[in-house]
């Protein structure tokens, strides 16, 4: 059990660091007295929780006594959703973006380091971010500023401070999406213009740090949808979610109890030996890869289509162009225990025709 805790209790699993040298171990669950909740680490037993309608998504400070979410409001919003991520819709900012990203990538110097986070993915996501909830308030500096302490709390969600913030931060933000359908609202911004950088920034740092894999991807484009799959399985972005139980139940042989919380290690499921070979090494041809980076079940990421389309447009340009690339500074890291990814990504890019 390599369980470190903080201040708040709050819980890091150092093996679960996309950096971490070493590769986590599923455990079987146990119950941990100090978080007040179920740890499950395991694919199986991670995939049971997601699959359980008798759990239900929560947070690190509901109540025990909290009541599930209405059904009809949450089944409103997920159809509602998928309704305004047509395929036609997406190809519409698809089209939008990626003649921006070309241009960007073209712009990019190859004689000196630039930071693929700041130049480059931060700007994309934030117009993708602004294109696809159609805020029109002039204001974007102050919604950014929002934004960011929204996305700070939800990085750490055990941190007071950050989470006193994001509730005024989210209350104010609110207001700058009035209408059309609830998660291409404030929290689909939020998601956009930072959490999807943080992804990405996950996802780039696995192959900066396999330069061999990115000259791989440089040769063989056709190969980046089913690359991008194994990329988010070995550097997924969320680590930990919450589930409560409706009612006691028997998840893969163990009593859960009604009112229990349960806390599901994405990463550790991500990398569980039972269910991938060597888990720990970046196999871009590795084949059904059914990793748990976007949920799964019935309240798997609603976003998915669009974060695939978003992540595949924006990275294959850089693909392209640049033959390799390789970090030129070590890493800094930024979030905490909900998600982590580098503050930078300082990197020397040797291009096609340089
Ligand atoms: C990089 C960005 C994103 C990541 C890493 C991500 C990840 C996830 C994960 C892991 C879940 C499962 C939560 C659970 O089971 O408790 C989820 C759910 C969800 N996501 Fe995303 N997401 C992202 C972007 C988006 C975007 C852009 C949208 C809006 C279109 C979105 C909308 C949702 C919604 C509404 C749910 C709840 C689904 C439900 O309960 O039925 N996400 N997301």
């Amino acid at each position: 059990m390599d369980i470190r805790r903080e201040a708040q209790h709050r819980p890091i699993w150092d093996s679960d660091a996309v950096d971490s040298p070493v590769c986590p171990h599923g455990e079987a669950p146990y119950y941990d007295e100090a978080l007040g909740a179920w740890i499950l680490s395991r694919y199986s037993d991670v995939l049971a929780a997601f699959l359980s309608t008798d759990l239900f998504p929560t947070g690190p400070h509901s109540k025990k006594s909290s009541e599930p979410p209405d059904n009809d409001a949450w089944l409103k919003t997920r159809a509602e959703t998928l309704d305004a991520l047509s395929p036609e819709r997406l190809g519409e900012w698809r089209d939008h973006i990626a003649p921006l990203a070309r241009k960007l990538v073209d712009s990019i110097p190859t004689d000196r380091p630039v930071d693929l986070l700041r130049e480059f993915a931060q700007p994309l996501c934030l117009e993708l971010a602004i294109v696809a909830t159609g805020v029109t308030h002039k204001d974007t500096e102050h919604i950014q500023e929002l934004a960011r302490d929204v996305s700070a709390s939800a990085a750490e969600p055990y941190d007071p401070s950050l989470r006193s913030h994001a509730s005024a931060a989210n209350k104010e933000l609110r207001c700058y999406f009035p209408s059309g359908p609830e998660s291409l609202r404030d929290s689909g911004f939020v998601a956009l213009a930072y959490t999807l950088p943080c992804l990405l920034a996950n996802a780039w740092f696995a192959l900066l740090q396999h330069p061999e894999e990115w000259t791989r991807l440089h040769q063989q484009p056709d190969l980046l949808p089913q690359a991008f799959e194994e990329l988010l399985r070995y550097a997924g972005l969320t680590q930990i979610l919450f589930r409560r139980a409706i009612q006691d139940i028997n998840l893969n042989g163990v009593t859960i109890k009604k009112g229990d919380r349960l806390i599901l290690r994405l990463i550790a499921a991500n990398k569980d030996l039972e269910r991938f070979p060597q888990p720990d090494q970046l196999d871009l041809t590795r084949r059904g890869v059914g990793h748990f980076t976007l949920g799964a079940g019935p309240h798997s990421c609603v976003g998915a289509s669009l974060i695939r389309m978003a992540a595949l447009v924006i990275t294959s340009p850089l693909l392209e162009r640049f033959v390799s690339a390789n970090l030129v500074k070590p890493i800094q890291w930024q979030g905490g225990s909900g998600f982590r990814s580098p503050v930078s990504l300082p990197a020397l890019l040797k291009g096609t025709r340089s």
